[in-house]
């Protein structure tokens, strides 16, 4: 078994491991009427699982996070969120997972891109998309429909910078409910 903390291992995974906090975090969501902008700070945690090979074929490298978010205004828990980070080196193909309290499930894919000291980590799931799909609800699939993901998120030393683009149909429109914030590595 390799040491599951070394860069060697983690590959484009390893900048992302660390606790991570920031209080600069911005969310628009839906209102019936329009919108909500709130203000907010989280910690993100991200660890290393280890590996894992499916089929004896494919092996990818695991990291686990846990994302809590709370708002500014009344320091209230507004959204949690965990899953999985996974790496196929070989393929250089990157995978994001993402559970919430809503009842709804995602996986997304992508690519991390090491661009100097820098590196990106691009991520989009479609609900017409078999494989890198949104599970929700009948509940949401009726009333809040989730119809894409995406998220860019970079790592350049001991900060984190990430925009997420939800795309939602609900009250009866279209709604980009959006997230971005910027955070440290504390640990
Ligand atoms: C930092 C990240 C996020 C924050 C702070 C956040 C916060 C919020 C807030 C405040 C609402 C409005 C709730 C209400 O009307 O009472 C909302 C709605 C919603 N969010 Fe998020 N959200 C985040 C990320 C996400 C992600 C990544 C997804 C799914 C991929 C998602 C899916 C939804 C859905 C389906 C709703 C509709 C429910 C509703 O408005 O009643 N959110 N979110």
């Amino acid at each position: 078994m390799e040491d599951i903390d070394s860069k060697e291992f983690n590959g484009a995974l390893f900048p992302l491991i660390g606790i991570w906090e920031g209080n600069k975090g911005m969310d628009t969501s839906p209102e019936p009427d329009g919108e909500e902008k709130a203000a907010y700070f989280e910690t993100i945690t991200i660890a290393p699982v280890g590996d894992a090979v499916n089929a004896e074929e494919q092996t990818l490298v695991v990291l686990q996070y846990t994302q809590s978010v709370t708002r500014k205004s009344d320091n209230k828990l507004f959204h949690h969120q965990v899953g999985y980070w996974y790496l196929d080196k070989e393929k250089d193909e990157l995978f994001y997972s993402l559970t919430i309290p809503r009842a709804m499930c995602v996986l997304a894919q992508g690519r991390a891109t090491v661009k100097g000291a820098v590196t990106e980590y691009e991520l989009v799931a479609n609900i017409d998309d078999k494989n890198y799909g949104i599970i929700q609800s009948k509940f949401l699939e009726k009333k809040a429909t989730t119809r894409a993901f995406q998220m860019q998120l970079s790592v350049e030393g001991d900060t984190m910078r990430y925009k997420m683009l939800t795309n939602l149909f609900i009250y009866g429109r279209d709604f980009e409910h959006t997230d971005e914030n910027i955070l440290t590595r504390v640990v």
